[in-house]
């Protein structure tokens, strides 16, 4: 279950460590949420570094240029995903950034209003409706999707984006279900997943991983990510940092294959005489292992628990 949740910017002091900040550097934060993560970025990059802050949400955006108002002219904040950084600074007239930070995942801020649907805590479950959109402005919340999705899609999200085992049995039930009564709050899905008894017996709730499902597919997160990280890597000036904090295996194993696949550059498949792709590494891995956080900040912040942080450096070519 989720608890009420800190605004505490996870792992900070790693995070702009790794960003290797210096006065003057132009950084983008693609998931500026509170800004919390951004503030310590333009302190460490004062006195006239960039921040370029991204983010789908525009509660968000609000609430983080009431945060970085003193900062002033050193702060552009741009209603967009991350999967459109090229698209963003194109249109600012920026060729090449220092750094690019991804905080994955939804803000305290997201998490704590039981309207936008992130929650399905029991003492809100019934007026928790199933949105989940990030991003407000898109067309499909969670319920629609759940309304409409054919039971083969509904079972991939559940076996994909849940890694649920039992995924094409609640699918059944879904469809079955929804011919009935449409799945309207967090306490029908709770309940239809209870009923069904998939995923019983596992450390965590079970109606957790089909939240996680949910909300993979109605934002489209997985797909973002990956086009965010090559938009990321074809941005950064040699000797950028791209620092990205995944709270998923899911987003944690993209960005781990992301960063060995530039390392090693060339893709050609094993015991080719010689190279035939031509891709050559564009970047170093800074980080061999995930940085986690530690228990302290655990006990402070549970939303740290499942953080997992990387970072990888542009190279020259
Ligand atoms: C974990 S919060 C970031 C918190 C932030 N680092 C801070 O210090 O306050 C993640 C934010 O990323 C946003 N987000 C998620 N996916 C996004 C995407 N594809 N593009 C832009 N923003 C995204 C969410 O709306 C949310 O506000």
């Amino acid at each position: 279950m989720v608890t009420r949740s800190s605004h505490e910017p996870v792992l900070l002091d790693d995070a702009t460590r790794l960003l290797a900040l210096r006065p003057g550097a132009r950084v983008v934060d693609g998931t500026v949420g509170l800004g919390g993560h951004a503030e310590a970025i333009l302190r460490a990059t004062a006195p006239d570094g960039l921040l370029i802050g991204l983010d789908v949400d525009p509660a968000a955006l609000e609430r983080a240029g009431e945060r970085l108002a003193s900062f002033g002219e050193r702060v552009t904040l741009v209603p967009s995903s991350f999967r459109r950084l090229d698209r963003v600074l194109d249109e600012l007239g920026i060729e090449r950034v220092d750094g690019v930070l991804l905080d994955l995942g939804v803000s305290s801020l997201q998490l704590d209003a039981a309207e936008r649907g992130f929650r399905f805590a029991a003492d809100t479950a019934r007026e928790t409706p199933l949105d989940m959109r990030m991003d407000p402005g898109l067309e499909r919340d969670a319920a629609e999707r759940l309304a409409t999705a054919s039971e083969a899609e509904l079972a991939d999200w559940l076996r994909r984006y849940g890694e649920l085992p039992g995924a094409r049995r609640l699918a059944a039930a879904i469809v079955a279900a929804r011919e009935e009564r449409p799945l309207r709050t967090a306490a029908d899905l709770v309940a239809l997943v209870e009923e069904t008894g998939v995923g019983r017996g596992r450390r965590h709730h079970p109606a957790t991983r089909v939240f996680q499902a949910l909300r993979i597919a109605v934002n489209d997160e997985l797909a973002a990510l990956e086009e965010g990280l090559e938009a990321a890597v074809s941005r950064l000036a040699p000797g950028g940092r791209l620092v990205v904090l995944a709270y998923h295996s899911l987003e944690d194993r993209r960005v781990k294959q992301c960063f060995r696949d530039r390392e090693r550059g060339c893709v050609c498949p094993p015991g080719l005489p010689e190279c035939r792709c031509g891709q050559v590494p564009t970047l170093r891995r800074v980080t061999k292992r995930p940085i986690v956080p530690s228990p302290e900040e655990v006990a402070r912040n549970p939303r740290a628990r499942s953080a997992r942080l990387r970072a990888a450096e542009r190279l020259a070519s």
